[in-house]
């Protein structure tokens, strides 16, 4: 089978959150299984040209993408995905992508994506490579099924068999654009109307145009899936999600156990696997030592690493944070995002000292040390599609605290919860209701259970024995593209 990835990130070349985690190991597992894969992505200023092998791809050469009425040069560049034979494709237009950050609040974001969108469906035509699914990833490649299915329809012999996955990293970010963005993208104007495909409340939305043009949808838990097609939850698309519930699944992320594992991660001063958990502790001394808080045996180390959004549960963190941080334990904290978060943050390591640190920015063996060296992972999201850092925290034997929702809930088994009904199969500990006092109780019972060794010891084994490997979760997604494949004959 052959599959066009398309995606603002991609892991290790571009990344911000859990996009990219999933496009550097997705495709490298469906690779695995006997898939042609191709991944798209944006040539970013910020990809680091001294770190990643790029060459110019002449077989596609020059081509000339026509946005808001202007042309633009564009040329491509193709390497691999490390350890890998995954080719690796990336747009490259300065006038748009030479920018400071991945994602902008420029009035030309819309422009920009419109471009690769397009971009990506002129590269196939040029690479002469006729893919039987192209899967798109969120509301930066929503436009791609439409054109397929439009703009590019003139070109039926070559694209007639492609069909289109659409999936949702998170309902909350939608690419949502005056209306004049449809006559940038060169939409056809009788496709806007109340209701209609691509209109969301008078405005254009990406992701609704790539949810009501796919072949089929999914996005990245089960939990996550049942919940967005509620009203309350679905951030105003649980009607189309409904609408098109028969072509709707779950399929939970993975891990790429070559980058994250204690045993293996290049990143750690100290490696430790389940039979010998010594490392661990060295971590948790080389962190206090490097970052100058105070180590003592019996205080738990409870680390963040997450977008200072309110929806990764900062909203309630920052209500609590005078009780949190009176508490028995050390925090370090690793961040980007809202400056009221990052200014608490930085504010906490002048008020604490020697019991907090944080580091605000992106940081990426930062992140790794924190996952090895905290005894505790906090991520009390309001909603989590998926959540990747999770799923590390369990591998890294340090138990995660989370807010019972989406992918949090389908990862986590609270100790307790499992404790009472006779199981002991508890990795972690949650919370159902989203409030500052259930936070709290969670982490002071996390702390308690710290003290009580036997019961720690058998959690860390508990949760290091998790298997999330993408191998099962790629089995899903060829599934999910054999119903898109039906779909696209079928003409749905
Ligand atoms: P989301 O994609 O919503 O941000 P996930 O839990 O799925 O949440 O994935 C987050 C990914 O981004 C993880 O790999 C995490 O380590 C990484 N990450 C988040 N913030 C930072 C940061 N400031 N520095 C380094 N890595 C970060
Ligand atoms: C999004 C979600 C996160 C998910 C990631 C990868 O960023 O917020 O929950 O793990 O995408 O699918």
């Amino acid at each position: 089978m052959k599959i066009a990835f398309a995606s603002a990130e991609v892991f290790p070349f571009a990344k911000t959150g859990g996009l990219g985690d999933v496009l550097g190991a997705l495709p490298k597992a469906l690779a695995a299984l006997g898939c042609d894969i191709k991944v798209f992505l944006p040539k970013y200023s910020i990809v680091d040209h001294s770190k990643f092998d790029l060459s110019y791809n002449y077989s596609i050469g020059e081509i000339t993408i026509r946005v808001a009425g202007n042309c633009h040069p564009v040329n491509v560049y193709h390497s691999t995905l490390p350890n890998s034979k995954v080719e690796v494709y990336f747009i490259d237009c300065p006038y748009y992508f030479n920018r400071p950050k991945i994602y902008t609040s420029d009035p030309d974001e819309d422009e920009r994506f419109i471009l690769f969108s397009k971009a990506v469906i002129e590269s196939l035509q040029h690479l002469r490579w006729k893919p039987d699914v192209i899967h798109c990833n969120d509301w930066q490649t929503g436009l791609i099924p439409l054109y397929l299915k439009d703009n590019y329809r003139w070109d039926e012999l070559f694209f007639r068999n492609t069909a289109t996955v659409m999936t949702i990293h998170n309902i909350a970010y939608q690419g949502r654009f005056p209306k004049s963005t449809m006559y940038k993208a060169e939409i056809n104007p009788e496709l806007f109307y109340l209701d209609s495909p691509i209109e969301f409340w008078g405005d254009i939305s990406f992701l609704k145009t790539g949810l009501m043009y796919s072949d089929v949808i999914n996005t990245v838990s089960n939990t996550y899936a049942e919940e967005i097609t509620m009203d309350d939850k679905g951030g105003g698309l649980s009607g189309v999600l409904r609408y098109r519930i028969n072509d709707f699944y779950g399929i939970l992320n993975g891990v790429d156990y070559a980058v994250w594992n204690p045993a293996l991660d290049k990143m750690l001063p100290h490696l430790y696997s389940p039979e010998d958990l010594s490392g661990k502790l060295e971590n948790k001394r080389f962190l206090h030592h490097q970052y100058n808080l105070s180590f003592a045996n019996d205080k738990p180390l409870i680390g963040m690493v997450s977008r200072l959004v309110p929806l990764k549960g900062f909203d309630l963190f920052a209500s609590c944070v005078k009780e949190l941080m009176s508490l028995n334990a050390n925090w370090v904290f690793l961040g980007t995002g809202d400056s009221r978060y990052e200014d608490l943050l930085r504010s906490l390591t002048y008020v604490y000292p020697g019991k907090v640190f944080a580091y605000t920015g992106f940081n990426d063996e930062l992140s790794h040390l924190i996952e090895a060296a905290s005894d505790i992972f906090l991520m009390p999201s309001q909603f989590e599609p998926c959540g990747l850092n999770q799923i590390y925290s369990l591998k890294y034997a340090t138990l995660p605290i989370v807010h019972k929702t989406g992918g949090l809930a389908d990862t986590v088994i609270d100790w307790d919860e499992a404790s009472h009904q006779g199981k002991l199969t508890g990795n972690g500990f949650s919370f159902v209701h989203y409030n500052a006092e259930a936070l709290l109780k969670t982490v002071r019972r996390a702390i308690d259970k710290y003290h009580q060794k036997d019961i720690w010891n058998q959690m860390m084994q508990n949760a290091m024995s998790c298997n999330f490997s993408w191998e099962e979760s790629a089995k899903k997604y060829i599934d999910l593209y054999k119903k898109a494949i039906i779909n696209r004959k079928n003409g749905n």
